[in-house]
């Protein structure tokens, strides 16, 4: 890349950034300030999250020209803290990050870590400064938040891989009658309790694999000892904690989603998100939601939801050869069940 080019960059980084500041200046706590192709500097995504930063590279870029990122972001956001790490390939063609900033970070079980606050709506976060821990919340999720948020009054929901508890907290702040999170990490849902704590609203948590944690739901509701959800929030990574075959998504998805259904009070929702770029551009996620939905049982129609225009940028058409925001979809049971 020359030097041009590289100015160039930086330039439109910096545009992308100006482009979200609110009227007062300043910009919403939790959003994305660069969002790759879309807003013209493929594989270059840039999240605020409170006061922190988080600078991803998906491509291969220049020293110079990372410098140039860096230093506009730290320009524009003069006391945060601003995180920097880079795609690299390793062996066997397996993906990893490696960090540029903080330099000379400590290895991560020694590194001391700073824990702040962002705000999203009207609710607030933890964000950790570890960024083993991606910080505590995605801003992919934004716009399914704040679905969740306004869809949640008098629901019972149960939210699935919830990591910190986001959606568990914008639907406890926003009328759920009942909320329950499962995610196999007690730590994360210590986490997402402190994040209830601070909204003060209460939830439960259940330490479990979310495929057992539906079984054994099912088998509940057959004894008539639990009660339906009514909205279920499944949002998995493209890797999750399983055996053997089992840890990839695609894998059980199918599965996932026919114990959803299953457990899904009569008319209830279902929230469902593709975090795996290969699987959306290939058609095999959606081949895996039809094939569920045209089997007997409750009858789902489904709509996709429409991402921030923060996470879109600027021009969302264009096609990001290095990175793939999550996507989100509602499925909606019409009411009655089918004969299987
Ligand atoms: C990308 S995060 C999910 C994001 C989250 N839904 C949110 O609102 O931000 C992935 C989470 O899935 C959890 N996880 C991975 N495999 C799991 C499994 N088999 N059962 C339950 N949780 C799992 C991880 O511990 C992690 O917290």
């Amino acid at each position: 890349m020359t030097r041009g080019s590289e100015n160039q960059w930086g330039q439109a980084l910096e545009k992308a950034v100006l482009r979200r500041q609110n009227p007062d200046g300043g910009w919403p706590e939790i959003c994305r300030l660069c969002a790759g192709a879309a807003d013209g500097i493929p594989g270059v995504i840039c999240d605020r999250l409170g006061s922190v930063i988080w600078l991803r590279i998906y491509s291969d870029l220049e020293p110079e020209a990372l410098r140039e990122f860096i230093g506009v972001v730290e320009s524009s956001f003069k006391t945060a803290r601003v995180f920097c790490s880079q795609r690299v390939r390793e062996a066997k063609g397996q993906a990893g990050f490696r960090w540029i900033l903080p330099q000379g970070r400590p290895p991560a079980s020694s590194a001391p870590f700073y824990a702040s606050r962002a705000k999203e709506r009207s609710e607030v976060f933890e964000i950790c400064e570890r960024p083993e821990d991606d910080f505590g919340i995605y801003v992919d999720s934004r716009s399914a938040r704040n679905w969740v948020a306004e869809n949640s009054y008098g629901e019972r929901v149960l939210n699935l891989f919830a990591y910190t508890c986001g959606f568990g907290v914008a639907s406890a702040c926003n009328g759920a009658v009942s909320v329950c999170n499962v995610d196999v990490s007690k730590d994360y849902l210590t986490w997402g309790r402190r994040n209830a704590a601070l909204n003060r609203v209460d939830f439960s948590v259940v330490p479990e694999d979310c495929l057992k944690f539906l079984q054994r739901l099912r088998r509940r509701l057959e004894r008539g000892v639990a009660q339906e959800p009514t909205l279920i929030v499944l949002d998995p990574p493209a890797f999750i904690v399983g055996k053997g075959s089992r840890r990839v998504t695609r894998n059980v998805l199918e599965e996932l989603l026919q114990l959803c259904r299953g457990v899904l009070a009569p008319g209830g929702k279902i929230l469902l998100s593709c975090n795996d770029a290969t699987q959306l551009r290939n058609g095999g996620f959606f081949r895996t939601c039809d094939a569920v939905l045209q089997t007997p049982g409750t009858p789902l129609i489904q709509q996709p939801l429409l991402q921030s225009t923060d996470v879109l940028g600027e021009n969302p058409e264009a096609i990001d050869p290095h990175h793939s925001a999550a996507a989100f979809w509602i499925l909606e049971a019409s009411g009655k069940r089918e004969k299987a």
